[in-house]
C-alpha cells in the first residue's frame, strides 16, 4: 500500500493579534496595499479627487464610488491572474466625510443643494475597474480602458421577471413599471458561471422619506422600514422620487438582485424580480443535480429570513455564454427557509425545509387576500415569508457554498434584541452572532429539505454571560463578534469578515477593530488573518484564479460608533458634526496626509509570491 502523502495544513500562517490602531495588520510574510479609494478617477475624462471634498456630482459619476463592499474578480480571457475586471459595490456614503467643509456649518450636510444630492447618488452603485499587473508585477488601474464603468443611483436599468410591469412598480417617470433608475445600498454581491456580476440592494429604505407632514404609510412601506418622516440622506428635499408621499411606488423598485454584464460597458443592468424583494445581503449560486441554477440569499434584518431561488431553465455548462444561460435569473421558484430543532433540543443542529413562495401552489399564500398575485408575493417577499411560516433569524448576511462538498454556510451577524430562542438562533441578546451551515438532502441544491448545524457561535471567553464564550472553536486568541462577509476560496478555506463593535471593552474586550479570519471547515479551527484600521468594517472578498492575489475592501474607515480611539466630542457640539475637521477625524486611512478617511480596496499578496493562506 502506497503511503498517503502528508497533507499541507489548511491554515499555514501565523495568526495576527487584535489591534485598535489606524492601520491594516496582516500576517508575517504578507503585504497589504490600498487600491482605488473613493474618488479615484475611473471613467475617461474623470477629474482628480479633491481632498477638500469639493468634487461635484458630475465629477463623482466618473470616479470610484464610496463605501466599497461586495466585489468579484473576472479574469480577462480564461484563467488570467494578471489582468481582469475588478467589479465592486459602493454601498452608501458617510456625509460627515463626503462633502466639503463649510466654516460654521451646523450639521454634516452644510448648505444643502441638488448637486450634493446628485453627488451622493453617484457615489452609490457599482464600479467596473479594468486592472492589470505592470512589468514589476504590481496591480495597476488601466487608465482610459473602455471597460471602466460607473453604474450609480441614476443609471437606467430594466425591471425584469414576474413583477415587471406590475401596478406596484409604476411611477410618474415610468408608467410601465418596466425600467428603473439606479441601484442603491449595494451591499454584498454574487457572480454567475456565465460571467455576470450580481449586485444586491440592501437598506434601500434609508433613502426614502417625506417632506409632507401627516402623510401615512402603507403596510408594505412599514414592513421594509421606510422613515415616517425625513430620511437620513435628505434626497427628498430635491428629488421627488425619494419622497414616498409623492412617489409611493418608487421604493418598490429597490430591494432587488441586479444582474450586470461587466464585459459589455453598454449593457443595461437588469433587476431580477424573480429572486424576491428584501434587504439583500449577497447571492451565492450552486448548480442543482438536474442543471438548474440555485441562488442562496439572506435578508439582513433582525428576525428576517433566508431564501433560495431555483431557476426554471438549466445551465448549459458546455456553452457558458449561451443566451439561455444569460437569462436564467428571469424565471424560477422562490423558497424561504424554515429551520427546525430536529430530534434533540439545544444541540446546535436540526433539520429544515424550503417553503415555496408561490401564490397558487402555497395554500397559505393562496388564502391570503393581501397578496393578490405572484408579483405581489415577490414585491412583498417578507410578508409572504411570514405567511408561509419561515423562521425569523439573527440577521442573515453572507452565504457561501463550499467548492466541493456543496455545503452552504451563512453568517447570522447578531441580534441583540432577540428575546426567544430556537436551536438555529440559540441565544437571547445575541451580540456576537454565529455561522450556520446546511447540507441539502441528497447533496442536491434544489432539494426541499436539509440538515443543519452551527459551524461557530462567536463569543468572548473573557465575558461572562450565559453562552457568551461561544462554541469550542472560539478562544482568547481568535475571539471576534458579528461575522458578516463570508467566502470560500478555491481550496476550500472559509474566510470570515466582521462588521461589529470595535469598542474593545465590555462584551467586546480583547476583540479590537473589525477583522478577517480564516477557518478550516473540517477541523473548525479559526485563525485571525487581518485587522482593519479605525472605525472600518472589512467586507468584499475575491481571489485571482492562481490564489496569489486576494482583494478585500475596507469600508468606512473613521465611521462614528464605539471605538477606543474615537475623540471625545467637545461639549456643546452635535455628535454629527465633529468629524469634519482635523484633528477630530480619528482615522486618516489610507492616506495619512489625505485629510479625510476613504473606503478603499486592499490588495494582499505573499511577499514570496506564494498562494494566499498556504
Ligand atoms: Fe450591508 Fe448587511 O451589510
Ligand atoms: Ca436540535
Ligand atoms: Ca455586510
Amino acid at each position: 500500500v502506497a503511503p498517503v502523502p502528508p497533507q499541507a495544513p489548511m491554515l499555514n500562517f501565523k495568526q495576527v493579534s487584535v489591534s485598535s490602531g489606524d492601520a491594516i495588520v496582516v500576517p508575517e510574510g504578507y503585504v497589504a496595499e490600498a487600491f482605488v479609494p473613493w474618488g479615484t478617477p475611473l471613467v475617461k475624462g474623470a477629474p482628480a479627487w479633491k481632498p477638500d471634498g469639493s468634487n461635484t456630482g458630475a465629477d463623482q459619476a466618473l470616479q470610484m464610488g464610496d463605501n466599497h463592499d461586495g466585489m468579484h474578480y473576472f479574469p480577462i480571457g480564461g484563467t488570467n491572474s494578471s489582468e481582469g475586471l475588478l467589479v465592486m459595490n459602493h454601498e452608501y456614503i458617510n456625509p460627515e466625510y463626503f462633502f466639503a467643509y463649510e466654516p460654521g456649518q451646523t450639521d454634516v450636510f452644510g448648505t444643502w443643494t441638488l448637486d450634493k444630492v446628485r453627488k451622493a447618488q453617484h457615489a452609490h452603485g457599482v464600479s467596473v475597474v479594468h486592472i492589470k499587473k505592470d512589468a514589476a508585477g504590481k496591480w495597476q488601474l488601466v487608465v482610459g480602458s473602455a471597460y471602466n464603468r460607473r453604474i450609480h443611483g441614476n443609471t437606467p436599468m430594466l425591471m425584469t421577471g414576474p413583477a415587471a410591469g406590475h401596478a406596484l412598480l409604476k411611477t410618474s417617470a415610468d408608467p410601465f413599471g418596466s425600467y428603473a433608475f439606479g441601484t442603491l445600498n449595494n451591499c454584498g454581491n454574487g457572480y454567475t458561471p456565465w460571467g455576470s456580476y450580481i449586485t444586491c440592494e440592501e437598506n434601500f429604505n434609508g433613502y426614502f422619506g417625506t417632506t409632507v407632514s401627516g402623510a401615512s404609510q402603507t403596510a408594505l412601506m412599514k414592513r421594509y422600514g421606510l422613515s415616517s418622516g425625513r430620511s437620513g440622506y435628505r434626497w427628498e428635499d430635491f428629488d421627488n422620487r425619494f419622497d414616498w408621499s409623492k412617489e409611493p411606488n418608487e421604493s418598490n423598485r429597490f430591494g432587488w438582485i441586479v444582474e450586470i454584464d461587466p464585459f459589455d460597458p453598454t449593457s443595461t443592468p437588469k433587476k431580477r424580480t424573480a429572486l424576491g424583494r428584501f434587504k439583500h445581503e449577497n447571492a451565492a449560486y450552486a448548480i442543482a443535480a438536474d442543471g438548474r441554477v440555485v441562488v442562496y440569499m439572506g435578508d439582513d434584518q433582525a428576525g428576517e429570513f433566508v431564501y433560495k431561488f431555483v431557476s426554471d431553465g438549466k445551465y448549459d455548462a458546455a456553452n457558458p455564454t449561451a443566451p439561455t444561460n444569460r437569462n436564467l435569473l428571469e424565471s424560477g421558484k422562490l423558497y424561504v427557509a424554515r429551520f427546525s430543532d430536529g430530534t434533540t433540543k439545544g444541540d446546535s443542529m436540526g433539520t429544515g425545509e424550503w417553503l415555496l413562495l408561490d401564490k397558487e401552489a402555497n395554500a397559505s399564500l393562496k388564502a391570503d387576500s393581501t397578496l393578490p398575485d405572484q408579483a405581489s408575493v415577490l414585491i412583498n417577499a417578507r410578508q409572504a415569508g411570514t405567511v408561509a411560516g419561515a423562521t425569523p433569524m439573527d440577521r442573515p448576511e453572507w452565504v457561501s457554498v463550499h467548492p466541493t462538498t456543496k455545503e452552504v454556510y451563512l453568517t447570522l451577524t447578531n441580534n441583540s434584541g432577540r428575546s426567544t430562542t430556537d436551536d438555529a438562533n440559540p441565544r437571547t441578546s445575541n451580540v456576537y452572532g454565529q455561522i450556520i451551515r446546511w447540507r441539502e438532502t441528497g447533496g442536491d441544491a434544489a432539494a426541499l429539505t436539509f440538515e443543519w448545524d452551527h459551524f461557530v457561535l462567536a463569543g468572548n471567553p473573557s465575558a461572562t454571560p450565559l453562552k457568551s464564550a461561544g462554541s469550542s472553536n472560539i478562544n482568547a486568541g481568535n475571539t471576534f463578534n458579528s461575522p458578516d462577509g463570508l467566502a470560500f476560496d478555491h481550496d476550500g478555506r472559509l474566510w470570515i469578515q466582521t462588521d461589529g463593535s470595535a469598542a474593545n471593552t465590555g462584551n467586546y474586550a480583547g476583540q479590537g477593530n473589525n477583522q478577517m479570519l480564516v477557518a478550516d471547515p473540517k477541523t473548525r479551527e479559526i485563525r485571525r488573518f487581518l485587522v482593519g484600521p479605525s472605525g472600518c468594517e472589512i467586507t468584499g472578498i475575491t481571489f485571482t484564479p492562481d490564489m496569489k492575489t486576494l482583494f478585500i475592501n475596507v469600508q468606512h474607515p473613521g465611521e462614528l460608533g464605539s471605538h477606543p480611539n474615537r475623540p471625545t466630542i467637545p461639549t456643546g457640539t452635535s455628535a454629527d458634526v465633529y468629524t469634519l475637521q482635523n484633528p477630530l477625524v480619528f482615522s486618516k486611512w489610507p492616506d495619512a496626509n489625505g485629510g479625510r478617511p476613504r473606503s478603499a480596496t486592499v490588495i494582499i499578496t505573499k511577499a514570496d509570491g506564494g498562494k494566499i493562506g498556504s
